[in-house]
């Protein structure tokens, strides 16, 4: 096979894993290789246990696994034999130094670009894939070309747009493609390649092509006006609590006007998600950077309601059971940011289960497929809580249970059983409203919804 139908991709996280298996399932004359230093990630990869769990994947990578898609720890040899390079490791918020809990921590994006470098023998596309800072793609471009071999580099911005839970459906048919690259003869060519590689399942319409600063910039634009909505709406949520209204009511409302739209008004304990905080705060930096505090403050409050809500869900939950949880035992229902995954970066769960360790609560946790996760997450709070594999176990004896993550499977839960086996009175705390909060009232809870009056038995 020729190298230009060889593509690498640095990093089998997420992103990586998902969008290869796309790729090579939609691509059969391309040779898809991950590559990643995590050996026990890239083992897990070619196994049957998945390292993630997505929808639809185990399946896909089934079809293509050892056909056309090959993960590795090799990366110098699927250097060497690609002819286009994906990069998509991490990228967090750094922690560290210079722009500490705002920018972007470049230090794994780099050392690909360094390991590029010293195991390419001629020249390549290189498509970051990862979520990068304006001007990223012109600082990748300065490290290739500091190589001494005489090695010419085009890099693609081509950022992406999938959801967790829904990966695999937003990659099959997304609502766009953008892929962005020099305004160069070298640059519109490499371009054209990945367009090529898209178009092979995306229509002509929806693939985008821009300059590389629009591109990385759209993609920090475009989490930091979906958080913007959720965060919108969570700030109503309070007013909603303070009044009569009804949030939902009032989103349904507010949603019907075309210009606004439905999507991303659902009122909860708050955004999570490995993508919306750091992105945020990476344009924040940036506004900063370029000396626009006003910008820079007008986004920032987006995480800052984003904190006030998570806050609010606990002192909600605190002052309303007599002040103290001490000593209850309180059921988690979902420790992942959404649903369908089992991904737990930045979910509001982890905020919430500590600070109610620290109020000296007894947690009991369930979650389908979010329990490993959940169990690192709380390492430092080891024998203060307890993972359980059933729900039902989960809430017996408990004094309240808190729905966390959207997963449908809680809606068809026995709540009467639930609620026979718990401490009295009995309390819900539904962080995503999607229980029949009046049935639950009925049985005997006392419900308190996010954004809507609660239904208490007590006067
Ligand atoms: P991840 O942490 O799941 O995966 C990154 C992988 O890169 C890890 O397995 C890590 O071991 C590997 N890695 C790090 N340095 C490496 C190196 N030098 N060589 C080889 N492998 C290396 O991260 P992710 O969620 O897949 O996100 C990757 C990028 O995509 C980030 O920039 C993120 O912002 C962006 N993104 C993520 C999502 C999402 O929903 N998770 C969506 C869109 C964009
Ligand atoms: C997000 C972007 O949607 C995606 O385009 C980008 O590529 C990566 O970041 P993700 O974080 O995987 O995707 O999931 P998303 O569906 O956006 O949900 C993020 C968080 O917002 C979750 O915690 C979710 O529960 C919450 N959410 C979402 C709400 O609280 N209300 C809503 O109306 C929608």
């Amino acid at each position: 096979m020729k190298k230009e139908k060889n593509i690498l991709c640095i990093g089998a996280g997420y992103v990586g894993g998902p969008t290869m298996a796309v790729i090579a399932s939609k691509c059969p004359e391309y040779k898809v290789t991950v590559a990643d230093i995590d050996e026990k990630k890239i083992k897990a990869w070619n196994s049957d246990r998945l390292p993630i769990y997505e929808p639809g994947l185990s399946d896909l990578v089934k079809g293509v696994r050892g056909k056309n898609l090959f993960f590795t720890t090799d990366i110098a040899k699927g250097i060497r034999e690609s002819g286009i390079i994906f990069v998509s490791v991490n990228t967090p918020t750094k922690t560290f130094g210079e722009g500490a809990g705002k920018a972007a921590d470049l230090q794994y994006w780099e050392k690909t670009a360094r390991a590029i470098i010293e195991y390419a023998e001629d020249s390549k596309i290189v498509v970051e894939k990862s979520t990068l800072p304006l001007r990223a793609a012109e600082a990748m471009h300065r490290i290739l070309h500091s190589n001494t071999k005489g090695l010419h580099f085009e890099v693609i911005s081509n950022p992406e747009f999938m959801a967790e839970g829904s990966a695999i459906e937003d990659m099959q048919e997304p609502d766009r493609v953008l892929v962005g690259g020099m305004r160069t003869a070298n640059g519109k060519k490499a371009m054209d390649r990945i367009v090529s590689i898209y178009s092979h399942w995306v229509p002509k319409e929806r693939i985008i092509t821009t300059n590389v600063w629009s591109s990385e910039l759209s993609k920090l634009v475009a989490n930091a006006m979906l958080a913007q909505r959720i965060s919108s709406i969570n700030s109503i949520s309070a007013l909603c609590e303070k009044t009569d209204a009804n949030v939902g009511e009032v989103a349904k409302a507010v949603g019907m006007d075309s210009r606004i739209g439905p999507k991303f008004l659902r009122a909860s304990v708050g955004f999570g998600g490995s993508c919306f905080k750091k992105d945020i705060l990476n344009l924040v930096y940036l506004c900063e950077y370029y000396n626009l505090p006003e910008v820079a403050a007008y986004w920032e409050g987006v995480v800052k309601i984003n904190d006030f809500q998570e806050k609010r869900f606990v002192k909600n939950i605190v002052r309303n059971m007599f002040d103290s949880v001490a000593g209850k035992k309180i059921a988690v229902f979902g420790f992942a940011f959404k649903a369908d995954t089992g991904d737990t970066r930045e979910s509001p769960a982890i905020y919430v289960s500590k600070m109610l360790l620290e109020e000296k609560a007894e947690l009991s946790i369930y979650d389908p497929e979010a329990l490993d996760n959940a169990e690192k997450d709380l390492a430092g709070a080891k024998g203060r809580f307890e993972l359980v594999r059933d729900p039902y176990k989960c809430a017996k004896d408990a004094h309240a249970v808190l729905i966390l993550t959207e997963w449908n499977e809680f809606k068809k839960l026995d709540f009467r059983k639930i609620y026979e086996s718990m401490e009295k009175p009995a309390f819900i705390f539904d962080g995503r409203n999607i229980l029949d909060h009046k049935g639950l009232y009925k049985i005997g809870f006392n419900v308190f919804p996010i954004g809507s009056s609660k239904m208490s038995h007590f006067k």
